[in-house]
């Protein structure tokens, strides 16, 4: 369904010394330097897969969609997304996929969303029945309604990224690429983001492109994985083994009432010292700013163990447990 072949973005900017003299020199010389946002990558993706494009931020995650939605030209390398060439059939292309930035939003700005949808209908050639079909449907999962007559210039982060969505499934595309679509929404909105998404790929078939940060969006939703590093891939498999690798990375952050930072330290210190080498090696911890927080594995030690002793041996004033992120995989790839 997609294939990616070599594929390398590079950016060319003007490098400009500092100061006055340094701008007056780059507006005659016009040295630049390029930067590779992508480089020499290449996969395939079968129909009806759901891939987790996954990397830390200014890993070149956007660039590789934005050539995959025929937004940008490679400058070397190919893709070819059901059999068109993005960049060099956009308009074509464009009529069978589905596209969400969740950065930056795809509809008209200043018309009621209602409208947005009649024009997107008659844009996509959308059969009447149909269009009732998914509107019905939309409104059910991401309650449309309630903000069909806002225009979009007016909705919440949430009801905006629900409408995308909508948008770009109304003409049930073949594959859909969605590039941060749950970036910055509470839970329950998120939810019903990856409901759309399973329930998209199910019905039709859809095949689907995610990059994300949320780990929760891709262990939900993801069988496979790509991770892309610096414009390089890092890794294209299953998500088992990386679960299985590094996955169970668990953080817990304890906020502490404490007179000394350093009897604090002192004390984790000494329980550390105390237990077995292999739970050693699957903790981690740090003390700072009225705050620790403890890297572990949840495989090898339990939460409530964790609790156990951080409760009974400090006063903690609040605690939070993070999932492992994405960050702290590609660290541990390149460690291993
Ligand atoms: N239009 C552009 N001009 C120059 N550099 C860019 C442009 N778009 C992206 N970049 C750079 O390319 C790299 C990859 O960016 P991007 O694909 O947006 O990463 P991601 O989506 O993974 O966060 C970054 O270093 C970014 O600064
Ligand atoms: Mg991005």
């Amino acid at each position: 369904m997609i294939e990616v072949s070599g594929l390398t973005k590079s950016f060319k900017s003007f490098k400009k010394e500092k100061g006055i003299k340094g701008t007056l020199k780059s507006l005659v010389s016009r040295e630049y330097t390029s930067i590779d946002a992508v480089k020499d990558v290449s996969f395939n993706i079968k129909r009806g897969e759901i891939i987790g494009y996954i990397g830390a931020n200014g890993a070149g995650k956007s660039t590789t969609i934005k050539m995959m939605t025929g937004i940008l030209t490679p400058t070397e390398g190919y893709v070819n997304v059901d059999g068109r060439i993005p960049y060099e059939e956009r308009t074509e292309n464009a009529r069978h996929i589905g596209v969400v930035f969740g950065q930056k939003t795809q509809l008209w700005w200043d018309l009621p969303l209602g409208e947005t949808y009649s024009i997107l209908k008659e844009i996509y050639e959308v059969p009447d029945d149909f269009y009732e079909e998914q509107m019905k449907y939309f409104d059910q999962v991401f309650e449309l309604s309630t903000f069909m007559d806002k225009t979009v210039r007016t909705l919440s982060l949430g009801q905006r990224m629900r409408a995308d969505l909508a948008a770009s499934m109304l003409h049930n595309p073949q594959v859909l690429f969605l590039d941060e679509p749950t970036i910055g929404l509470d839970v329950v909105v998120k939810e019903r983001i990856r409901k759309a998404i399973k329930d998209m790929n199910e019905k039709y078939g859809t095949t689907i492109v995610l990059t994300t940060h949320d780990m929760s969006d891709i262990e939900e939703l993801c069988h496979r994985i790509i991770i892309i590093d610096k414009g390089t891939l890092l890794y294209d498999g299953g998500i088992d083994k990386i679960r299985k690798d590094y996955g169970f990375e668990r953080k817990i952050t304890f906020d502490l009432r404490y007179d000394s930072e350093d009897e604090v330290k002192e004390s984790l210190s000494s329980i550390y010292q105390n237990i077995d080498n292999s739970t050693q090696k699957n903790l981690r911890f740090i003390v700072q700013d009225n705050q620790a927080i403890i890297n572990f594995n949840r495989n090898e030690i339990s939460i409530s163990s964790i609790m156990n002793f951080v409760l009974h041996g400090f006063n903690v004033l609040d605690f939070s447990v993070q999932d492992m992120d994405i960050e702290a995989i590609v660290k541990q790839i390149y460690t291993k």
